[in-house]
């Protein structure tokens, strides 16, 4: 597969099923859009070019894809005309390429590098197009692959224009199709819209290439892989599937998750070895888990980093710029913001640690709120190492508290303290010996003056 691969992904539909302002391939399935996922289809398939087609006035889409593939071209097409005239659309990529073209559909984005892998390998074995065909639970109104008595593919047949006996066919169309071609648009510009959609087809490249003498091949994968999304429903069946794939590739690497159907990771969660995560976690973008760390039941993270042996949760919440470094601990009800966690650090319960810094083994009494924010600006609250912050605290930021110091609970502390000082700021006890026993005496005689 020494030859260049152009990838041409097709993006222009709206999705009106999806009833949703947003693009329909904007939708997201683990945290990633659709057309994310696509592109990173295409990269890892070894795409050396990519052109996004998308529709008139889909800033969006156009957005979403030069973020994700800064060397991607994007192209509009003005009319949705098939799609045929999509791929068209990106002539100018087309023409300017030698090598392999490949068709993909940004809304078709569970399928895996290794069937890519093997389209293109049905190109190295000689035909001049490939398809990555599916047999259908029900075919409806997928294509049709129409083979011969070999078994060779000889056409596709739109749902529309099949015949009944056509119609019987189970194995469909993907919409994925390589090329193997010296001019990919010699092809494409024959294809005409003489249908019953009055559409032009993609898929009549194969009559085509075949009347040339080219010889076209089936790729055949499972059904689960070229779920295509027309509708929320469907949105949330590639959610599934994409979810236990990953928890399957989570588990493979080590991780131990006691009920694996009740995690959700995300596009880009890294977990380490032995990582054991208890049910009901649910991570966002952009969290790392390092080794032999615990997130316990009904945790929620999201752009975190978990240090090697850490323990987070039960019920904790890590939100972006939570950074824990090894042994860590952070109980349940605590929620963690911007926030670096020395080594060894604890926080164990109920407490708000937004924007600043905690020490290496300081321990964080339950109830401690990091005051942050003044209704203007956002201020940074800095513990020391070792520091002792008792329960109920308020550190009102910017505030600094010195390596070692002591807070004593229920303090509200809006000055900086000196490492290894005690800060106080309650007022003194006051105790009044036996003086509750001689409350209830007169409260008692009070009483039964009134009853008598
Ligand atoms: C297409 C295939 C069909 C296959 C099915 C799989 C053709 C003619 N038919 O049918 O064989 O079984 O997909 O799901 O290719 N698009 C554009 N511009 C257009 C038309 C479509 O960008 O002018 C994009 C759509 O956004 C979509 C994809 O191409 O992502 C497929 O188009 P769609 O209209 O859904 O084709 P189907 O009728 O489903
Ligand atoms: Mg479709």
């Amino acid at each position: 597969m020494s030859r260049p691969l152009l990838t041409v992904i097709l993006a222009a539909g709206k999705g009106t099923r999806m009833r949703s302002a947003r693009p329909k391939v904007l939708h997201r399935i683990a945290g990633r859009s659709m057309l994310g996922h696509v592109l990173a289809l295409a990269g890892e398939a070894g795409s050396d070019g990519l052109a996004v087609v998308v529709g008139p006035g889909m800033d969006g889409v156009r957005e979403e894809a030069l973020t994700a593939a800064p060397g991607a071209t994007v192209f509009v097409q003005e009319a949705q005309l098939g799609t045929a005239d999509a791929v068209r659309t990106a002539r100018a990529a087309i023409a300017a390429h030698t090598g392999d073209l490949m068709v993909l559909f940004a809304d078709t984005p569970l399928i895996t590098a290794a069937t890519i892998g093997k389209l293109r390998a049905e190109l190295d074995r000689g035909a001049a197009v490939a398809v990555l065909g599916f047999e259908a639970r029900e075919p409806g109104s997928y294509g049709r692959l129409v083979t011969d008595a070999d078994g060779a593919l000889v056409a596709i047949r739109e749902a529309k224009d099949a015949s009944p006996a056509e119609l019987q066919i189970r194995l469909c169309n993907s919409g994925v199709m390589a090329f193997r071609l010296d001019q990919p648009l010699a092809v494409l510009d024959r294809i005409g819209n003489a249908n019953a959609k009055g559409e032009f087809y993609l898929t009549d490249a194969i009559e085509i290439v075949r009347a040339g003498g080219g010889r076209a091949g089936v790729v055949v994968c499972e059904e689960d892989e070229v779920l295509g999304v027309n509708a929320k429903g469907e949105l949330a069946e590639a959610e599934a599937t994409w979810q236990r794939r990953a928890r399957g590739r989570a588990m493979a690497g080590g991780v131990t998750l006691i009920a694996p159907e009740t995690v959700w990771l995300s596009f880009d969660t890294v977990l380490g070895e032995d990582v054991l995560i208890e049910p009901n976690v649910f991570f966002g973008p952009r969290v790392t888990v390092g080794d032999g760390a615990e997130i316990k039941a009904n945790s929620y993270l999201e752009g975190a980093r978990v240090g090697p042996g850490a323990r987070v949760g039960p019920f904790a919440r890590l939100r972006p710029g939570a950074v824990l470094g090894r042994d860590v601990h952070v109980g349940n009800f605590v929620e963690v913001k911007n926030v670096a966690m020395g080594d060894g650090a604890k926080a164990n319960h109920l407490s708000y640690l937004g924007d600043g810094s905690i020490g290496a083994k300081a321990n964080i009494g339950a109830g401690t709120i990091f005051c942050n924010y003044d209704g203007f600006f956002k201020h940074k609250t800095e513990i020391g190492e070792g520091a002792f912050v008792g329960s109920n605290t308020a550190l009102v930021a910017p505030v600094k508290v010195g390596a070692g110091a002591y807070i004593g609970s229920g303090s509200v502390i809006t000055r900086d303290v000196a490492a290894d000082a005690l800060a106080l700021e309650r007022s003194v006890q006051d105790e009044r010996l036996g003086w509750a026993q001689k409350f209830r005496a007169a409260m008692a005689r009070r009483k039964a003056a009134r009853t008598a």
